[in-house]
């Protein structure tokens, strides 16, 4: 059998995702991400280690079947992928925060409003359902610095534990959507490996489904 190929992020949901392969019996061995190779080769799979937003380009491009990817990622690119099952983990909000004295400011936005983010597709999007056009200031990290510096009174980010807001004396103002990570596969593999795809969706959905 050709391996199935899978873009997995570094970091917790690698570790997660491995864990429903395990469980779900369709990974036999023990994989982990605990040194710098960025391949790691399983009987069955072949495991690439990337950056949570690349997952989308190598699955997209079809170097992966398979990936592994949240809503803030796939809905910050456009990529034309397949997203068959909901995996329940890597749960977060995407949130509009800032200080607690912003939320005045909040009630009344005009266009001139600054917001500093990491997605600022979404942010964009979002705000222009409510008819702002805002001035969005994309960063790649630590975007809560931004309104304690006053570059943006707002900042749309995620949020996971919560802890890195309150750190920072940081609230949050407005819920953009929930967020999950996503099983999503490339659309020429669901149709050229369809029966090993297939059985692996069906594997997984079934386990998770009687979780
Ligand atoms: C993410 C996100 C928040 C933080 C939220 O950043 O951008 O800063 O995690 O998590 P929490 O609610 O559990 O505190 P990440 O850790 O990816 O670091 P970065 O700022 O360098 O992107």
């Amino acid at each position: 059998m050709e391996k199935i190929s899978f873009a997995l992020p570094k970091g917790r949901l690698f570790g997660q995702t491995i864990d429903i392969l395990r469980n779900a019996g369709i990974l036999k061995e023990t994989v982990s991400q605990d040194t710098r190779k960025l391949i790691i080769e399983s009987e069955n799979f072949r495991f690439f280690v990337v950056r949570s937003k690349d997952v989308p380009v190598y699955v997209e491009s079809g170097i992966a079947d398979f990936g592994v990817a949240g809503d803030d990622v796939l809905d910050e690119g456009n990529y034309d992928v397949y997203r068959p099952v909901d995996l329940g983990i890597g749960y977060c909000r995407i949130v509009v925060a800032g200080k607690p004295e912003s939320r005045e400011l909040y009630e009344n936005l005009s266009n001139s409003v600054k917001v500093a983010t990491k997605y600022p597709k979404i942010a964009g999007n979002f705000f222009s359902k409510k008819g702002i056009k805002p001035i969005v200031y994309e960063l790649y990290g630590s975007v809560e610095l931004a309104p304690l510096v006053g570059l943006a009174p707002f900042i749309v980010d995620i949020v996971e534990t919560g802890t890195t807001l309150k750190e920072n004396g940081l609230v949050v103002i407005d819920t953009i959507k929930e967020s999950t990570a996503k099983l999503i596969v490339n659309r020429v593999s669901y149709k050229t490996k369809s029966q090993d795809i297939f059985l692996l969706i069906n594997t997984v959905e079934s386990f998770l489904g009687g979780l």
